[in-house]
């Protein structure tokens, strides 16, 4: 199996604090990754350091055979990142922005347009018109799945990509990033939405302190634990198993 992405021995140190301790992963071509945690696991580090944002202290990342931090460009081009704030040009519209970045990417006019009316359509997007700095949380959430999804990269890091969707276009997501992993595409998302980890991805990595604790699809997982959910999988490995003593002692 072809690997996508690469990370070896990832660490990322803030000060004194140790938010990834040396984590090594891959993700193969055809397959959806999730990456679970609880608040403060790592997770959005962790990502920030895989698509090059973010300098790792020590450890590197590999995107389609090519270093992160020494090819740039290169793996910028075959990549897509949506972040969970996204930050976006307010003063653009979304339709200025989508043709930044189609721009930016050197897309063909008639093919970003062809891209952006179909994903528009798809998520129910009718305010390209509109400034930035007048979306709703979720609607920016949108205009940047589009900016991402109309280049088809191969190689998708999503941070909590349903939260602020709404039920439709977060199923229509959901099976968008099938398709594409399907096709051949690699996707990294992180996810506290057990159910979606369980649903979509074909592998599960869960970071707990810093640390990657577990790996495997959903069914090593529960081999290994003897626990049948994925909630109960979680809550073990993450030692928050004592929740009903703390609900009662409230
Ligand atoms: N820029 C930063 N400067 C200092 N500390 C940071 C910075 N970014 C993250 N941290 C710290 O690193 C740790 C991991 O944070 P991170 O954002 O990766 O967690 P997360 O798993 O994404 O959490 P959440 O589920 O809440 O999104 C936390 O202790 C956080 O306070
Ligand atoms: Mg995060």
């Amino acid at each position: 199996m072809e690997k996508l992405v690469s990370a070896r021995e990832l660490k990322k140190l803030f000060g004194k604090v140790e938010a990834v301790k040396a984590v090594s992963f891959h993700v193969y071509k055809n397959e959806i990754y999730g990456f679970l945690g609880p608040n403060g696991a790592g997770k959005t580090t962790t990502l920030r350091m895989l698509t090059g944002v973010l300098k790792p202290t020590s450890g590197d990342t590999e995107i389609c055979g090519m270093d992160v931090l020494q090819r740039p460009i290169d793996v910028k081009f075959v990549t897509g990142v949506v972040p969970d704030e996204p930050n976006m040009y307010e003063n653009l519209t979304g339709q200025e922005f989508l043709e930044f970045i189609g721009s930016v990417f050197s897309m063909k006019k008639e093919k970003l347009n062809q891209r952006v009316e179909e994903l528009s359509d798809a998520f129910d997007v009718n305010f390209l018109g509109k400034f930035i700095g007048d979306y709703s949380h979720g609607m920016k959430q949108k205009l940047m799945l589009i900016s991402v999804l109309m280049r088809k990269p191969r190689v998708l890091f999503l941070d909590e990509p349903t939260v602020g969707l709404d039920a439709k276009s977060a199923k229509i997501l959901k099976m968008l990033l099938r398709k594409y992993a399907n096709e051949g595409s690699a996707i990294f998302m992180t996810t506290h939405v057990l159910e979606i980890a369980e649903k979509m991805c074909d592998r599960i990595g869960i970071i707990n302190k810093g640390e990657l604790i577990a790996e495997g699809t959903l069914s090593e997982l529960r081999s290994r634990s003897g626990k049948e959910s994925l909630e109960d999988i979680f809550l073990n490995l993450t030692g928050e198993d004592e929740i009903k003593e703390i609900v009662d002692n409230l």
